[in-house]
């Protein structure tokens, strides 16, 4: 590879993390989540599914993700309990519920408060901007 190939890969990828981020649709995610997290966490996202109760730890509510996180919504933390990247038993632990599914196609990238993107899944980014979109 010469030098001039090499500057240009740079700028390709630079480009591509600097260019429009994601667009996230919430109703997909509201699909989403209605179909596979809804029975533990609650039609509502309160943490009141029917299977709450089945579970020995308690099922958090998922609309007080930004009050516990001092107002701020803690998307890297919620997309990392999604695919698996944080090992939680609940979520499958070391195999994870979601992990595989919500992979999508391609990766895309997610603007985060810290100003640093963030890569997840197509999926995953609709289902963050339901549950953005759900914050008491
Ligand atoms: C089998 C029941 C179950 C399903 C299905 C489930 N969850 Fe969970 N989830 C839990 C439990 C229980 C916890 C708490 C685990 C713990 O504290 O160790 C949790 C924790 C979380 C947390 C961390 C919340 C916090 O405040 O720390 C997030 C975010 C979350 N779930 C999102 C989701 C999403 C999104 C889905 C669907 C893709 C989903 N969960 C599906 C049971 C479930």
């Amino acid at each position: 590879m010469n030098y001039n190939r090499i500057c240009l890969s740079a700028v390709a990828l630079t480009a591509t993390l600097a260019g429009p981020l994601t667009a996230q649709d919430a109703t997909q995610g509201q699909e989403l989540y209605v179909a596979y997290c809804a029975t533990c966490h609650g039609a509502d996202a309160t943490g009141t599914g029917p299977m709450a109760e089945l579970i020995a730890v308690e099922t958090p509510d998922l609309t007080g993700l930004s009050a516990r996180n001092g107002g701020v919504f803690p998307a890297v933390m919620v997309a990392s309990q999604i695919d698996g990247r944080d090992l939680m038993l609940a979520h499958g632990g070391q195999m994870p519920l979601f992990g595989r599914f919500f992979e999508g196609d391609e990766a895309v990238a997610l603007a985060t408060p810290s100003g640093q993107p963030m890569m997840t899944s197509q999926p995953i980014a609709d289902l963050l901007a339901w549950l953005e979109s759900i914050q008491s």
